[in-house]
């Protein structure tokens, strides 16, 4: 990979016990980069012996790394968090290469990650325990707070950097030894932040990443009884295939999966700041995020004057490649996102939806798609009901609030949801009625390192960020003590 300052971020190996392994067998995965379809490199092709190997090191790190202080971990997870900063340029360009993205939006990505190391540095100093008030005279009830164990992290391809260090932070910060799975489609994101982490100081065996088939990967990580705790970032099918996988090693589980996000724009809303919500909300990263505005529905008295302000908002997003710093939009993925994306489009035409905008593949790449908003939705369409993944805005109508609230609750998810009024007792009547684990009201943005993110229903369960992320890591020990004679 040419244009980095730091060439050694660019890792095509596990990193394994602060060492960098490859397969014993040589096989290997090759990457590419979406936008040109070039080859960018090749990460190892595990064997699940060597995984488990991997395991080994991990329990040994556990031992000694949960038994330092707080802030000792701290110190080094601060480190890491100082060198990612210094570093961030390669770590965007590197990601942009692998996944897509604008360089902006990576950039953006390096800061969301580095964020969540920092925030958990210091919340793991205040992992409090408690003292009960006894029901004996002669008994103390107490309860210690200790680091699960080994825990093992399977992360995806929209998040290369962020959805990681999500995980590994609080992970870290709680006293766990941590083993990352990342995407095989984006996997030098993860070997680059293995690489900073190792010049940060980190113990051997405490972070690890290892990379190959899922399945032969995912097996090891959901049997081996070893590993204690499985946070997973994907989809609703593959979660749940993971957490029939857990069941027979009973793993503690975080599961952040699917959603089918509602963004419901009332009469009363700024319909300018709506707009701009939507653009931020839904074309992120080319449509690829799990909080993505997946269905939009819109009050029929202002449907008209909304879809025009978004038409011209959506008219100066740029797509291309994302390396050049103009561009808003990026590639999808691969081809399988590609051609999901162009079958819900045209079911939805060929049933009665109106094309507003867009509606096509772009020049600018084969994987590239105009950024498009269709009108005219039914329940019919197959739109209505799948998460898009993708770079299309699917309007309803709507005619009162009972009704959209029904609408919006009407899905087996329960990610994000997001809504615009001006009105205060519809905000409070809204939110309490949304099916969501995360609403966002006037924003079409709610992630940060302080907020907890997860979601209800078939979206999951867990939350990360925040201080209730750092309670999946750790396991309350009930203590109590005759202290008669
Ligand atoms: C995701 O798409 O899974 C994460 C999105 C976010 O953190 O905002």
């Amino acid at each position: 990979m040419n244009h980095l300052k730091n060439a050694k971020l660019f890792c095509q190996s596990c990193f394994i016990n602060n060492d960098w392994q490859d397969a014993q067998s040589g096989k290997t995965i090759t990457v590419n980069n979406p936008f040109s379809g070039e080859i960018i490199g090749s990460v190892p092709d595990l064997s699940a012996d060597e995984v488990r190997q991997a395991v080994a090191f991990a329990t040994l790190a556990q031992k000694s790394w949960s038994e330092q202080t707080a802030a000792h971990r701290a110190k080094i997870l601060h480190r890491w968090a100082d060198l990612i900063d210094d570093n961030l340029d390669d770590l965007a360009r590197i990601m942009t290469l692998e996944q897509g993205k604008p360089l902006k939006e990576s950039r953006g990505e390096i800061g969301y990650a580095n964020s969540f190391i920092r925030f958990f540095a210091d919340e793991g100093k205040r992992i409090y325990g408690d003292v009960i008030p006894t029901t004996n005279a002669d008994l103390r009830y107490l309860v210690l707070k200790q680091p699960v164990g080994v825990c093992a992290a399977i992360t995806p391809w929209n998040f290369p950097a962020a959805m990681i260090t999500r995980k590994v932070a609080p992970a870290l910060a709680a006293g766990c030894a941590m083993i990352v799975k990342p995407d095989s489609q984006t996997p030098f994101s993860a070997l680059a932040l293995m690489a900073l982490a190792k010049q940060a100081g980190m113990p051997a065996g405490v972070v690890q990443v290892v990379t190959g088939d899922a399945a032969t990967i995912g097996s090891v990580l959901t049997q081996d009884e070893r590993i204690h705790k499985l946070s997973f970032t994907g989809s609703t099918t593959v979660g749940k295939l993971l957490m029939q996988q857990c069941a027979s090693t009973v793993k503690k589980l975080s599961l952040e999966l699917g959603g089918n996000a509602p963004f419901i724009v009332f009469e009363d809303a700024n319909l300018e700041q709506a707009a701009t919500g939507l653009i931020l909300s839904k074309y992120r990263n080319a449509g690829q995020t799990c909080v993505c505005a997946n269905r939009i529905y819109v009050q029929n008295s202002v449907k008209a004057e909304f879809l025009a302000i978004l038409k011209q908002k959506v008219a100066t997003l740029k797509v291309g490649n994302g390396l050049d710093l103009d561009t808003d939009i990026g590639p999808l993925i691969n081809d399988k996102a590609l051609q999901k994306v162009q079958s819900l489009l045209t079911d939805a035409l060929q049933k009665g939806a109106t094309l507003i905008t867009g509606g096509q593949t772009h020049p600018a790449s084969p994987l590239s798609f105009m950024p498009t908003v269709i009108d005219g939705i039914t329940p019919e369409m197959d739109i209505a009901h799948q998460e898009i993944f993708g770079p299309i805005a699917p309007v309803f109508g709507f005619d009162n609030e009972d009704e959209v609230i029904q609408a919006a609750n009407d899905t087996e998810y329960g990610l994000a949801a997001y809504f615009y009024t001006q009105n205060l007792a519809r905000s409070w009547r809204v939110c309490e009625k949304l099916e969501y684990g995360m609403v966002a009201q006037n924003t079409g943005l709610l992630s940060n390192e302080v907020a907890p993110f997860g979601g209800v229903k078939q979206s999951g369960f867990g939350r990360e960020g925040s201080k209730y992320g750092i309670d999946e890591y750790v396991s309350s020990k009930y203590w109590c003590v005759n202290v008669a004679g």
